[in-house]
């Protein structure tokens, strides 16, 4: 299981106590604006033990980060094999979730960071992909802080939303490991 730290975070394995401040955050409107919809607390136990179990089965994917400080929970940051049906899989694809009092401070940019790090070293990956709602300014902002480009040529619609709705169209985003050591170097 991957573990990383960073100046002001640890990214960790997924413990019993994320549970309740991880299903407070898939509760939040704000936070799943540009999902289909907020997650029960049901629904966040379930995700919960899918994240953890596939974490636990491949040794990387979308994990929590805490403060060094408090040792709160801060949301999730991770890299994970593309699972959904779409023409750039197989790929590894970078994502974040990180709590709303949590916006603003650079911690998915900083996570994020790590853990590009670490796919293009310890993992030598080639690249790493990502993608949002195209109106998810947010998200893209941490694609482009980290070095990620936007590829027009891989926009698409997210095949697990039903077509034509303003939530399945995505913009896609990559970076290859020369552009990532590049940007690291200067
Ligand atoms: C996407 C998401 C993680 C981005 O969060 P974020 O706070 O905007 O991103 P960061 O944590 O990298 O913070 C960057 C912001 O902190 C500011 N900042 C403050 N201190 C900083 C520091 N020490 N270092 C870097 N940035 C800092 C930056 O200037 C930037 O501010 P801006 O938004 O005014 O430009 C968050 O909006 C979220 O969880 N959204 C809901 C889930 C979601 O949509 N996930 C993506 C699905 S594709």
């Amino acid at each position: 299981m991957v573990c990383l730290e960073t100046d002001r975070l640890i990214l960790r394995g997924w413990e019993e106590r994320d549970v309740a401040p991880f299903a407070a955050m898939n509760a939040d409107p704000r936070v799943m604006a540009f999902f289909p919809s907020t997650l029960t607390a049901r629904e966040s136990r379930k995700t919960y033990e899918r994240l953890k179990s596939r974490a636990e089965a491949n040794g990387f994917h979308f994990q929590p980060i805490e403060f060094k400080r408090s040792g709160s929970f801060a949301g999730f940051v991770g890299i994970a094999r593309v699972t959904i049906d779409v023409d750039f899989a197989p790929a590894i694809e970078i994502g974040w979730r990180l709590p709303f009092d949590f916006w603003g401070k650079g911690y998915a940019t900083e996570a994020a960071t790590a853990w590009l790090d670490y796919g293009f070293g310890s993992l030598d990956l080639d690249e790493v992909v990502s993608f949002a709602v195209h109106s998810n300014k947010r998200s893209q902002n941490v694609m482009a802080r980290i070095g990620m480009t936007r590829d027009p040529n891989g926009d698409f619609w997210h095949p697990d939303i039903a077509p034509g709705y303003d939530l399945a169209r995505h913009f896609f985003y990559r970076i290859r490991k020369g552009e990532f050591l590049a940007c690291k170097a200067k």
